[in-house]
């Protein structure tokens, strides 16, 4: 039996970076995938309100509340208990005040065993951050493409394109790490900005979504990877395997195996011995 993966740690994740090793980490919001994970070795996972999309159907992440992201956070704990796992602030969680944003990401840590917080926005949340990690919190900022503000930012695209732009993704990093941020998302940013910040990060681990290969580590949307998202496909998604056909395929077969009465097999159902079958018709008369 293989010894079981010790808990991946503040330190760890530092450690690795300091040894120039990537950091991997995928969303998750249910216990089988957070298995799964766990067994693949994945060292940090989010539960992002993109769950609102992509496990509750919703147009945008916006509808998502703290009860939903507890529910589905406890359950990827009990899933994935060594991983680094990260709740993610939903909409409206952090935005009103400093003292909304510090109760709700304590909800995280009390009801549902979390590591660490994410938050979306740059320097107009610093406080946040900063009170966050004031109360003793992990905190993870989020710059780029914020999907809470995707009305604002004129849709899912990429974010920093020209230079004034580039600037403030910039100066918002350094303002987030100042406020006490360990870590920091660039989502949708150009490469070549996230190697920028990533040079610039002084205490702080710099990740990507679809941002290039010069960051700390990778993060990817799991549902994006097997294509388990029917909506769209973002260009920054690989596709590792298509699960979504898989299961598909499997779908319709058990529908056609049923009409055509060639499911269940005898392998699938239970029976009962002849005698106690002889009685019980017995009884029955
Ligand atoms: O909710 C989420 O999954 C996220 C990612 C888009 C980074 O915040």
């Amino acid at each position: 039996m293989t010894e079981p993966r010790k808990k991946i740690t503040l330190p760890y994740l530092f450690e690795k970076v300091a040894k120039g090793e990537p950091i991997t980490w995928l969303t998750c919001y249910d216990y089988p995938t957070a298995y799964l994970q766990e067994q693949a070795g994945i060292e940090m996972i989010l539960v992002g309100d993109s769950l609102g999309m992509t496990m509750l159907g919703y147009e945008s992440t916006l509808p998502v509340t703290m009860d939903d992201m507890i529910r589905h956070s406890q359950a990827v704990r009990r899933g994935a208990p060594t991983a680094f796992v990260i709740g993610d602030m939903p909409y409206m969680s952090y935005q009103p005040s400093v003292e909304t944003a510090i109760r709700n990401a304590g909800r995280f840590m009390a009801e549902a065993g979390m590591d660490a917080i994410k938050l979306e926005g740059g320097a107009a949340m610093a406080d946040r951050i900063k009170g966050i990690v004031d109360a003793g919190i992990p905190a993870i900022g989020h710059l780029g493409l914020t999907p809470q503000s995707v009305s604002a930012l004129g849709g899912f695209r990429v974010q920093g394109k020209d230079a004034a732009l580039a600037k403030r993704i910039i100066d918002d990093a350094k303002a987030l790490e100042k406020a006490g941020a360990f870590m920091i998302l660039l989502e949708m940013v150009p490469d070549r900005i996230c190697q920028l910040v990533t040079e610039r990060a002084e205490n702080c681990i710099i990740m990507s979504l679809g941002s290039g290969p010069h960051a700390h580590g990778q993060l990817l949307i799991y549902h994006d990877m097997f294509g388990l998202y029917p909506r769209f496909k973002p260009k920054m998604a690989k596709v590792f395997g298509n699960a979504g056909e898989v299961i598909l395929n499997g779908l319709k077969r058990y529908h056609d195996e049923v009409i055509a009465k060639q499911f269940p097999q005898p392998e699938n159902w239970f029976s009962i011995k002849d005698e106690e079958y002889n009685e019980l018709k017995k009884m029955l008369k």
